[in-house]
């Protein structure tokens, strides 16, 4: 994958977010629209068409970072992700079952334009939207591809099943988040921001993944820093 280098300066003052953010509520609900009508198609989707929904995002994804590369081929990815958690008791994936996957698909270093969130997911990807020069989890193509997406496995099934799939703490999901995660953020370089939310009683929590997994795998032998952007409700000020 290819990201290309936009040249800008990455200087966040107070007044200039506060203008982003202006601009960004408007973007938040063309967003909260689409979630809702994505929420609605996912919701009565059949486990065959978590594959399809897969492949269609990679290949979107690729086509549109114009990569060129057949590693990264989608069905080959496809086949990498379902060997995570097919034929596996739901609630029992264990926390290193994507490694593999996660090792096939890393994605170029972007130092200086990584972006961490936490309770701003909405804003945040309005903002990267804009800013293309920033780089979340979610703009990396196993994280584009899995937005939003629940999947999981059963005990002696080779099928994959989106609907039924059981809450629990070393689910399917939650093992592919925390994963995905902690490489994104092992492979944080130069200076990276986090986006926390204002609005709440703890910004940082140390139960999200920014706090329980991210921070951990912070690397400071290829990172700087971190900025904290703080972001607040114009009517909370
Ligand atoms: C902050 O968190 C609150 C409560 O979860 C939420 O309603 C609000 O949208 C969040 N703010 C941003 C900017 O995401
Ligand atoms: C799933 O597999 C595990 C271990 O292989 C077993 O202990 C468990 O009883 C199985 N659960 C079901 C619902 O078959
Ligand atoms: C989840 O997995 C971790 C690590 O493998 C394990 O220590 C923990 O007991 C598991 N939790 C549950 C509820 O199965
Ligand atoms: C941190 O980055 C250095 C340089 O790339 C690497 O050699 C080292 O293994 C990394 N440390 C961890 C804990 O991943």
């Amino acid at each position: 994958m290819v990201y290309t280098e936009v040249n800008r300066t990455s200087n966040r003052s107070p007044k200039r977010r506060n203008h982003l953010l202006i601009c960004l509520c408007v973007v938040l609900m063309a967003i909260v629209i689409l979630s809702v009508t994505l929420g609605l198609t996912l919701g009565t989707s059949s486990s065959s068409s978590l594959k399809a929904t897969f492949t269609n995002r990679c290949q979107t994804y690729l086509k549109d970072n114009g990569a060129t590369t057949s590693q990264n081929d989608c069905e080959k990815i496809w086949e990498s992700f379902k060997q995570a958690f097919v034929g596996r008791n739901p609630c029992d994936v264990p926390p290193d079952a994507y490694d593999s996957l996660l090792h096939k698909v890393s994605h170029d270093p972007a130092c200086n334009r990584m972006l961490f969130w936490s309770k701003t997911k909405e804003i945040v990807h309005a903002f990267t939207g804009k800013m293309s020069c920033y780089l979340t989890l979610e703009d990396t193509l196993l994280g584009f591809t899995l937005d939003g997406l629940n999947w999981c496995g059963k005990n002696e099934s080779q099928e994959t099943f989106t609907t039924g799939c059981p809450d629990c703490d070393n689910n399917s999901f939650r093992a592919f988040w925390n994963g995905a995660s902690a490489a994104f953020a092992a492979s944080a370089c130069g200076d990276a921001s986090v986006m926390l939310n204002g609005s709440i009683d703890m910004p940082f929590n140390s139960k999200s993944i920014f706090g329980s997994v991210e921070v951990k795998h912070f690397n400071s032998s290829i990172m700087n820093g971190l900025t904290v952007l703080l972001v607040t409700k114009e009517t909370d000020t």
